[in-house]
């Protein structure tokens, strides 16, 4: 059988497409489940991310672990990606050239998990999938459907590393993620 994984993940090896390939480590394409329900974007990768090529492993990324744990979903029933897949520099939020030349490889993720739910960690992830119109603070855990994808746009679970009191509402939009799911299932 044709491997469309497998074509897409040969496809990055050694990218070239922006300058991020410059000084990155690994690339950090995608971790988790392949059928999902669902899926979690977030900005790019960081220090941790880009020394195991792993998405979300350091600090936030346990922070969010340990979130959806607390709801009861497993990380290994996610599939986790970002908008670049390559480190920017000391962190620094992608430019557009950068998030448009890795666009295609997230559309093909997209594709070919077939997400019922997308989680968008932050307002990178937000603006570059919904538009730059949305701010996080203005719409976040607030539902928007396009072409049959619910999407969830809550804050960057870096954000609740520098402000605690974000965390609540990090957590109610998990839940809404929660009940979301059970929903859909039920009606499946
Ligand atoms: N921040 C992100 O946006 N993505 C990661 O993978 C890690 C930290």
């Amino acid at each position: 059988m044709y491997n469309y994984w497998e074509e897409l993940e040969n496809n990055i090896i050694g990218c070239k497409k922006c300058k991020l390939c410059m000084n990155r480590n690994n690339i950090v394409f995608g971790e988790g489940n392949k059928q999902a329900k669902i899926m979690l974007i977030g900005e790019g990768p960081g220090a941790d991310e880009d020394m195991q090529g792993i998405p979300f492993v350091g600090k936030a990324g346990q922070l969010m672990n340990k979130a959806f744990e607390g709801i009861g979903i497993k990380r290994e029933e996610l599939y986790i990606t970002n908008i670049v897949k390559c480190r920017p520099p000391q962190n620094r939020t992608p430019v557009k050239d950068e998030s448009e030349a890795c666009m295609d490889y997230l559309r093909n993720q997209v594709m070919l998990v077939k997400p019922k739910i997308i989680v968008l960690l932050g307002n990178t992830a937000l603006k570059n999938i919904l538009g730059e119109e949305y701010s996080i603070t203005k719409i976040r855990g607030n539902w928007i459907e396009r072409k049959q994808i619910w999407y969830m746009p809550t804050f960057h679970p870096a954000a609740l590393l520098r402000d605690n009191s974000k965390k609540i509402d990090f957590w109610r939009d998990l839940k809404k993620v929660l009940e979301k799911i059970k929903e859909i299932e039920n009606n499946e």
